[in-house]
């Protein structure tokens, strides 16, 4: 065997250096033997065993898919936005002028996934606690019922009262996303629970664009 090292400059042969041709040939085509290196042929293997897992965990399993960490994320971004609008007040004509929002509606339907679709299910159309998408109540006669009852909660009747755990504004973002929902019969829901009840109002714009401070009902 001649010298292996490149820095033998005096091996008169200098093809010595070059990797071993593979006794094999298309159209005359040769080929050396040069194996990837070693840490390059452990990557390509670590990488095909993380793919087996990470497959089964995020595509066929409970791992949250990159759409929903999107939703997610998004939602937690327009919650935040919401916190910009102030201090919002519990009343009607603020719940009215927040149902086009897109922060408040947004934001609240992102504290309405984390907080209360476990009992109402998602989107609202009802599990254990009754159905928000239809147009028929237990508790609520005016838009603005919604935000105490979240507030207060009914405990005794299995709904608890959230204003411990949520700021108002919070309160009041998700009460318009419930407010919102009315209506839309979400598909796969639980069936309707109490009475119709009177439309929300309409959110009367002042010229100047300012939602006014008082609303009287249709
Ligand atoms: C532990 C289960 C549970 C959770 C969580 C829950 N709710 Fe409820 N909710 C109920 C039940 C049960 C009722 C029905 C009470 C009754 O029978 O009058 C109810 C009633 C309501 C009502 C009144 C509906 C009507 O027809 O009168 C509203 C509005 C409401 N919930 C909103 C929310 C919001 C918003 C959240 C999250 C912040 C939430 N709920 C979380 C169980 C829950």
């Amino acid at each position: 065997m001649t010298a292996e090292h490149p820095g033998h400059s005096t091996t008169p042969d200098a093809a010595s250096d070059e990797p071993p041709i593979l006794d094999h040939g298309y159209d005359g085509i040769k080929e050396y033997d040069n194996p990837m290196p070693a840490w390059w042929t452990w990557a390509f293997w670590l990488c095909v065993l993380f793919a087996a897992p990470y497959f089964v965990y995020y595509h066929m399993g409970i791992g949250s898919s990159m759409h929903a960490d999107y939703e997610g994320e998004m939602g937690a971004f327009f919650e935040q936005q919401s916190a910009l609008l102030g201090d919002l007040q519990p009343d009607a004509a603020t719940l009215v002028s927040l149902l086009d929002d897109e922060r408040a509606i947004k934001g609240g339907a992102n504290i309405f996934k984390t907080n209360c679709a476990v009992c109402h299910g998602q989107g609202g159309v009802g599990q254990t606690g009754p159905n928000l998408t239809d147009d028929v109540y237990l508790n609520i006669k005016s838009i603005e019922d919604i935000a105490a009852i979240v507030q207060d909660g009914l405990v005794a009747k299995g709904m608890p009262a959230w204003g411990q755990k949520l700021n108002r504004t919070q309160v009041v973002i998700v009460s318009a996303y419930v407010a919102g929902l009315r209506g839309t019969h979400g598909d796969g829901g639980k069936g309707p629970q109490g009475t119709p009840i009177e439309p929300w109002p309409t959110d009367p714009i002042a010229t100047d664009g300012t939602p006014v401070a008082t609303i009287t009902g249709p």
